[in-house]
């Protein structure tokens, strides 16, 4: 019963729409009704500049790592993993804003940074280098799961290795049109990161 307790209280959790509350309450803007529309820290950057973006994407990564943390914090024998994929399920389908949310990506980040750090680093630091070389924050998250799958395989860590590859296949699933758009070559590219202005 405790188990499935703390499922939901990682669902309600992963649920609060950081996106949605920083655009609304520090801004007056619904960060749905501009951009990409998508509820995440990339598309609060794009509408709403780089300090609101910072909140979001490190309040959803927190969101990710506070829903790992709780089978240890509140002492109950789960998963870390486990207990996070339903953060990550709340942060995409959030019951607090009517089940329209984000793309799966810090959230997930967030669960790997309690329980695989260096993972976590490495991950971010090859996110970064492929938004360098391609401009596409999409692209880079889709790709960093990618490296997650390959870094999991040589841990040997069953959980990981199936965790990492249902979250990076749902990770490409929620950027179906940003697939689109990049074979289309409309996908929006960063302008920062780059030595060049172009
Ligand atoms: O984390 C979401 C990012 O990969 C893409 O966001 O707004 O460009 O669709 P967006």
């Amino acid at each position: 019963m405790i188990e499935i307790l703390l499922f939901i209280l990682a669902y309600l959790l992963g649920s609060i729409p950081s996106g949605l509350i920083v655009g609304k309450v520090g801004y007056g803007v619904d960060i749905r009704e501009h951009g990409s529309g998508n509820l995440g820290g990339t598309n609060t950057f794009r509408t709403l500049g780089v300090k609101a973006g910072l909140i979001v994407t490190i309040s959803d990564i927190l969101k990710g790592t506070l829903a790992a943390s709780l089978p240890i914090l509140l002492n109950v024998d789960l998963h870390p993993l486990l207990v996070g994929i339903f953060a990550v399920i709340g942060h995409t389908y959030p019951i607090f804003a009517k089940f329209k949310g984000g793309k799966a990506v810090a959230t997930s980040a967030g669960l790997l940074l309690f329980s695989e750090p260096i993972m976590f680093i490495t991950m971010i630091l090859f996110f970064f280098l492929i938004l360098f070389i391609t401009k596409y924050v999409s692209l880079s998250s889709m790709l960093a799961g990618v490296y997650g799958i390959v870094y999991s395989l040589f841990t040997k860590d069953i959980p990981l290795i199936i965790v990492i590859s249902l979250l990076t296949i749902f990770v490409i699933y929620r950027h179906r049109a940003n697939i689109k758009r990049i074979m289309n070559k409309t996908e929006p590219k960063v302008k920062w990161l780059s030595f060049n202005k172009n």
